[in-house]
């Protein structure tokens, strides 16, 4: 057994309805992790929704639910969003199973064990929304917090701290030393700016159960439940404990009975966050797993934020996107193509309907559907649905683009994975232009030229139907089952052989139909 690519997504508040931002990072994610798999590597894929906290006792207590009752039915929802998302998610967290409040209850007595905490009082400005304590330096220059803290209240309370103070320097020293541990790297320089300049507050782990039920109890002190921050960052490590893999167990339980022989997963491979949420992981967990004795994760790699029209995505203002709308109206591969497409893993985006439907017709009806057709048609119209033997007049562009975008995706840099394969659409239509094959095929002394032709426009839209596996792995299908492929073809590491000269083509549909009247 060899450790996996491990791969996770921040896990969604289960509070409200799941949003554009959270199906970006879950898509995003997904196809890092189909990519991986295609180029040849085992990968565990983690994604799942967190489900305590204070916000969310608010949202049961709003509705008159038992908490757990109100998570049951979200935290359906919300796998059914994976679900229609195309996730390919090895396994689905959710924070209220036992095998996760175990493994939460194990390291809290560990690091108990060792010292690492201590209870005090406070007194600080807490942000159910953010479920996490504001300080003077959150203030705005009038004195006030910012509206997207939601309501501040002041609250003086007992809580057990974890010592971060004495981590400041190392964890410095650790994102300074591997340049690639937070990506992109304007998210690196934030974080040790913000490291290098502030000492590092101690953290609050707890709150009281008089104010918050709605936690998992910390197992040496009844009187209080976990910080759901604590809590939540724990489900990277309590699945692969459960499922099994030794370097977890080992670190936190090596005396318990060895699981039955399981996954190697940890440490994490990939983190994928947005931005509001990189300090949790970049200084907070790390510090964590230090203190429990466990490896670190390789990469955080951190997203930006979606708006839409140019203003903050928000409920309350009716400035939505939602991903089940757009999938039932224009497909999965649309939606999903469109999110990778338009916004680089990192920088803020912005949706506009106009802007994903002139995408749609551009790229994906007259770019990738338009040749697709017309070079299948041609096949089935003039060769009776065989590729014809021939020279593939392409074959220069079609390597370069495959081996820029399989090194794209290996980066992580989805984007430009598609832009490389959006230029060979965009070359291979030219091609048809320039070449004519239409008026060749009216003259039968021309056959050579023809079949050359049509055996380039087959193997350009092999390569294409392989590439894009990753980010439209429906459309991918379906494309390679019209070349006659019954079987998907996922394989990255190595282009495929040449056509068999002969080689039937299947039926032949629109992959994306053009929507002009939208
Ligand atoms: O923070 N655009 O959960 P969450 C892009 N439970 N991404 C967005 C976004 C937007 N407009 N809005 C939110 C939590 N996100 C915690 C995580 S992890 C151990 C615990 C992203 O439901 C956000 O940046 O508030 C985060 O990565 C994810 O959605 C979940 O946000
Ligand atoms: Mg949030």
């Amino acid at each position: 057994m060899s450790k996996r690519f491990y791969i996770t997504t921040a896990i969604d508040y289960v509070n409200g309805q799941p949003h554009l931002g959270h199906a970006y990072e879950k898509v995003v994610s997904d196809v890092i992790a189909r990519a991986r798999r295609a180029a040849g590597e085992e990968v565990f894929f983690l994604t799942g929704v967190d489900e305590h906290g204070q916000k969310v006792q608010q949202a049961a207590l709003a509705e008159g639910k038992d908490p757990q009752a109100y998570c049951d039915a979200l935290a359906a929802s919300w796998q059914d969003l994976a679900r229609k998302l195309g996730l390919s998610n090895d396994d689905f967290v959710r924070t209220t199973q036992a095998r996760h409040k175990e493994v939460v209850q194990t390291i809290l007595s560990k690091l108990h064990g060792q010292g690492q905490f201590y209870k005090a009082t406070y007194r600080g400005f807490y942000s159910a929304t953010a479920e996490t304590f504001l300080t003077e330096k959150d203030r705005l220059p009038d004195g006030s917090f910012d509206a997207s803290w939601g309501k501040v209240v002041e609250l003086e309370e007992e809580n057990y701290y974890f010592k971060l103070s004495a981590h400041q320097d190392w964890i410095i020293g650790h994102i300074e030393s591997n340049p690639g541990f937070i990506a992109p790297d304007y998210r690196r320089n934030e974080v040790l700016g913000f490291l290098k300049n502030e000492p590092l507050e101690d953290l609050c782990i707890s709150r009281p159960a008089a104010r918050l039920k709605w936690g998992i109890p910390l197992p040496f002190d009844a009187g209080f439940v976990t910080w759901v921050w604590f809590d939540a960052l724990v489900n990277y490590i309590s699945v692969p404990f459960a499922l099994g893999d030794p370097v977890v167990r080992q670190g936190l339980a090596p005396s318990a009975p060895p699981a039955a022989p399981g996954l190697l997963a940890w440490p994490a491979d990939l983190h994928v966050i947005g931005k509001d949420i990189l300090k949790f992981h970049s200084v907070y967990w790390p510090i964590m797993l230090k203190a429990m004795g466990l490896p670190l994760p390789r990469q955080i790699l951190v997203h930006g934020w979606w708006q839409k029209d140019g203003q903050k995505l928000s409920k309350s203002t009716g400035n939505v996107v939602d991903p089940l709308a757009v999938i039932d109206a224009w497909g999965l591969d649309a939606f999903r193509y469109y999110l990778v497409r338009e916004l680089d893993i990192g920088p803020d985006g912005n949706w506009t309907d106009a802007g994903f439907r002139s995408r749609y017709q551009s790229e994906l009806a007259n770019g990738l559907g338009n040749l697709v057709n017309r070079s299948l048609s041609m096949i089935q119209r003039y060769r009776n649905g065989a590729v014809p033997g021939g020279t593939h007049q392409l074959a220069r562009e079609t390597e370069e683009t495959w081996s820029r975008a399989v090194a794209a995706y290996r980066a992580n840099a989805l984007q430009e994975a598609l832009r490389h394969a959006v230029a060979l659409v965009t070359r291979a239509n030219q091609y048809i232009d320039q070449t004519s094959p239409f008026k060749i095929a009216k003259d039968p002394a021309r056959a050579g030229d023809l079949d050359d032709i049509l055996r380039t426009l087959a193997e350009v839209c092999r390569a294409l139907g392989i590439l894009l596996w990753p980010v439209m792995p429906g459309a991918a299908e379906k494309l390679q089952r019209q070349l006659g492929f019954a079987e998907v073809n996922t394989h990255l590491a190595a282009m495929p052989p040449p056509l068999p000269a002969g080689h039937l083509i299947g039926e032949v549909f629109p992959l994306f139909p053009r929507r002009d009247k939208e």
